[in-house]
């Protein structure tokens, strides 16, 4: 009647694919426990962690259990303990983590009625709520795992991707605030055709690359003209950290979701622990505190 979760962080993006591609990190994440019981409806019954809403139509975990829930009306209430590890804003897929797990407990402790697609659209309500804007981009890695590309959100079309198996996240999250709202509202509606051409080749090469683990083509292809360049002001010493990185072995760098972290793919562990070394360099001549993991993505 129980169920205790590890609700994974994630990393959305991904350079090329704004708004639809996105991976799962499994060292960094919110531990969430649902409870099935005799009352109806649903309940927060602890936060810890971080200063959030019990009030659960105010909270996007309790957003997305209670959609799930009105649909399905089951003969059972729950209750969410959230045990927050995610910092909110700071750009690895916080609210998600949170939207994904309430849902996810729901349905094992129900006997899984719903497939994963079902979880994130129910879970998207959640998501919306926080970030104001309809994208499962954090969501379909929070629940599916790995890579995975949003291919539609209406209808939801999840595809997930497979992962060489060599490849590693390194994360830095400068703690400063950036809320998503704000990170979308710098983005221009239109953006010119030639900088299209050049996003979709990338995207199209990075889902090759993913398929057939070509390292080299996976570095060829982490590349953002379109969002990078109207986000990257906001993040201290943003184009100093992607040199130094890359030039400790990263394939790739750029912007995890909306930011502040900064997400790093390299090759094997050892390099991305050095371009760990890389990121520590750079941001203790700042007075910005920061924190790091490396994680295999899985
Ligand atoms: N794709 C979203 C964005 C992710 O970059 O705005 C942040 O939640």
């Amino acid at each position: 009647n129980e169920i205790r979760l590890f609700s994974p962080a994630t990393v959305a993006n991904v350079s090329c694919g704004f708004d639809v591609l996105g991976f799962c990190l499994d060292t960094v994440g919110d531990e969430m426990v649902i409870r099935k019981t005799d009352e109806r409806g649903i309940r927060i019954t602890k936060i810890t962690g971080y200063d959030l809403p019990y009030k659960v139509t105010e909270n996007v975990a309790g957003i997305s259990a209670l959609a799930m829930y009105n649909t399905l009306k089951p003969e059972c209430g729950f209750e969410i303990e959230i045990h927050k590890k995610i910092k909110p804003g700071s750009g690895i897929g916080s609210s998600s983590a949170s939207a994904a797990g309430s849902v996810f407990g729901m349905n094992v402790l129900l006997g899984d009625p719903l497939n994963k697609t079902e979880l994130t659209s129910f879970a998207m309500k959640g998501e919306a709520f926080a970030s104001k804007a309809e994208h499962a981009d954090n969501l379909a890695p929070a629940i599916f795992g790995g890579f995975t590309i949003v291919k539609s959100i209406h209808p939801l079309h999840i595809i997930e991707l497979p992962t060489p198996k060599d490849l590693y996240a390194t994360i830095i999250h400068p703690q400063i605030e950036i809320k998503t709202s704000d990170a979308r509202a710098l983005l221009p509606q239109k953006v010119p055709l030639r900088d299209s051409i050049t996003q979709w080749a990338n995207l199209g090469s990075l889902v090759h690359a993913l398929h057939t683990s070509d390292y080299d083509l996976i570095a060829l292809s982490l590349n953002d003209v379109i969002v990078e360049p109207h986000r990257k002001s906001l993040i201290p010493d943003f184009d100093t950290l992607k040199e130094k990185v890359i030039k400790a072995g990263a394939l790739g760098c750029g912007i995890s979701g909306s930011g502040p972290s900064i997400y790093t793919l390299s090759q094997g562990i050892k390099v991305a622990e050095k371009v760990e070394d890389a990121m520590f360099m750079i941001y203790e001549s700042t007075s910005i505190p920061f924190d790091t993991h490396v994680s295999k993505i899985n």
